[in-house]
């Protein structure tokens, strides 16, 4: 086939359960791609790692697969102008500085063990300091209690950070310091406001680490990376290995905030859905920051080279694709994911069956750490597919508590909902989410969004796009919509019941 293009940008895109890598044409259609699932390490009950080197292992595969597709196709590599790098936000690496060594797996974003940590925590009375600083709640979500934990748990760790050596990083930080050099041959030490505006350290007004949270956290020794914009022309380098040696690295954000720009939810109002592992619904604020009052996360959405911040409100949910392999992987009921969404709508309803998937907590905007897993409502009649329904069916009501607490926060009624990520490839789940919300659900046919923000953050980095004019041609193809079909009072019962079953399933840990 004929190249259409000759400017490629490219992007990596390291999440949760799998890594990808695309690269993409001038009009945002990806020509090369490769993803691989890496293993998923649960050493206790809600508990989760990653190996530090199976996340570089899987990115070098990445590359390595699919750019010998991009040639096979007829490419060059030459024509590949930059790399934009994304990544599952909070999971949080240690390393020593001096040799690289690691010294204790990724503690995963998701991962529950430092509930004991957080309570223990907020009897300090500083947690509304602490949120209006970094637009965080006190949660075993954000990094700062992951690295926290690891220090009591781990002498090595401890030594070296003792000693002043010990380098943190969120998934970005680790893939740069591996994987690329700066200009210089220099090793990296670096991220990007988005990362670090899920630290809990980082102050997101003044776009700065903040000693009281370091010294709170009792991290103050702890060697934290350089901070940078999202899409930057020096900071992260180039590619130090691999068949795409000397790429230059010029966008670097966290999964939710490339959705957002690969959406182009550039303007004030506009808000998206990425359904992942969790589930992450960001709405764009514009330049300040607003501290919600209603369970909602601030952050800083994304920063291009030279201009201000743009920031978000966001609701995370934790548990959405996870509970679709938790009924392929540990129930077994259905065989592949996408059986899910057409069982689930060859029922009429759930049958009565409420699933709060509270795997471990649940976040936006409830936020209870001791919440747990809990099915109701099951009775002799119950079906898999009626369980099938119910698991789509929390993480669509918890989007619906979400677009609740955002519309409380901005005064302003959502119309529209942008949605991309795994889940939205079905339009069975897509339907059941118009249905519960009651707000039309906006599809894009190229859904790999993430990978295409990163992209996107990359190429205004080399000037590729130099104003979000530039891009009205990028990813605007063929959009689906999904209109509610239900009544008010339908969509209001449903909900009540759902609350009521959140509610019931807290407290479980005592
Ligand atoms: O905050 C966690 C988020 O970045 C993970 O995203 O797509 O892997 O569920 P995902």
């Amino acid at each position: 086939m004929e190249p259409t293009s000759r400017k490629f940008t490219a992007a990596i895109d390291q999440g949760t359960t799998s890594t990808r890598f695309f690269i993409f044409d001038e009009r945002g259609e990806p020509v090369a791609k490769h993803q691989e699932e890496f293993d998923q390490v649960y050493p206790h009950a809600g508990w989760v790692e990653h190996e530090p080197s199976v996340l570089v292992k899987s990115v070098e595969n990445c590359i390595e697969i699919a750019t010998s597709n991009f040639i096979a196709s007829g490419h060059n590599v030459k024509d590949i102008c930059a790399l934009g790098i994304t990544n599952q936000r909070e999971t949080s690496l240690v390393w020593d500085i001096r040799s690289g060594e690691v010294l204790h797996n990724a503690i995963v974003w998701a991962d529950s063990r430092t509930a004991h940590i957080v309570r223990q925590l907020k009897l300090e009375g500083t947690a509304d300091k602490i949120f209006l600083k970094t637009g965080l709640p006190l949660s075993t979500y954000p990094s700062a209690v992951k690295v926290k934990w690891i220090l009591e748990h781990s002498k090595a760790a401890r030594d070296v950070y003792e000693a002043g050596y010990l380098a943190f990083g969120t998934v970005d930080t680790w893939l740069l310091y591996n994987l690329a050099e700066g200009y210089s041959g220099e090793r990296l030490h670096v991220t990007d406001v988005t990362n670090a505006s899920r630290t809990l350290l980082f102050d997101i007004n003044t776009l700065e680490y903040d000693p009281f949270l370091t010294k709170f956290f009792g991290l103050d020794k702890l060697l934290l990376p350089k901070v940078a914009s999202s899409s930057n022309s020096r900071a992260y380098g180039v590619l130090s290995k691999g068949p795409l040696k000397g790429l230059r690295i010029t966008g670097c954000l966290g999964d939710q905030s490339a959705a957002m720009v690969g959406q182009k939810a550039f303007e004030q109002g506009m808000a998206k859905n990425t359904y992942g592992t969790g589930c992450f619904m960001l709405y764009n604020t514009g330049n300040q920051p607003v501290i919600s009052k209603n369970g909602l996360l601030t952050t800083v959405a994304f920063q291009l080279e030279n201009r201000p911040p743009v920031y978000a409100l966001e609701g995370s949910i934790a548990v959405a694709g996870s509970a679709v392999k938790f009924l392929r992987d540990n129930l077994g009921i259905i065989r592949e994911a996408n059986e899910v969404g057409e069982l689930a709508m060859s029922v009429q309803d759930s049958g009565g069956v409420v699933f709060v998937t509270a795997f471990a907590g649940l976040f936006a905007p409830y936020w209870v750490d001791d919440a747990q897993g809990t099915i109701f409502g099951i009775t002799n009649y119950t079906k898999k597919e009626h369980i099938c329904r119910a698991t789509i069916e929390a993480t669509c009501f918890q989007t619906k508590a979400i677009i609740d607490a955002m519309e409380k926060d901005s005064g302003i009624a959502i119309k529209n909902l942008a949605v991309d990520g795994g889940m939205s490839n079905s339009e069975e789940c897509m339907q059941l989410q118009a249905d519960i919300i009651g707000i039309d659900v906006d599809r894009p046919a190229m859904r790999e969004t993430t990978a295409l923000g990163a992209a996107i953050a990359a190429g205004f980095g080399v000037r590729i796009w130099s104003s979000f004019d530039d891009l009205d041609g990028v990813n605007s193809r063929d959009h689906r919509k999904f209109s509610a079909r239900t009544t008010l009072t339908q969509r209001t019962r449903r909900f009540r019941k759902w609350e009521r079953a959140v509610a019931m399933s807290k407290g479980w840990l005592t």
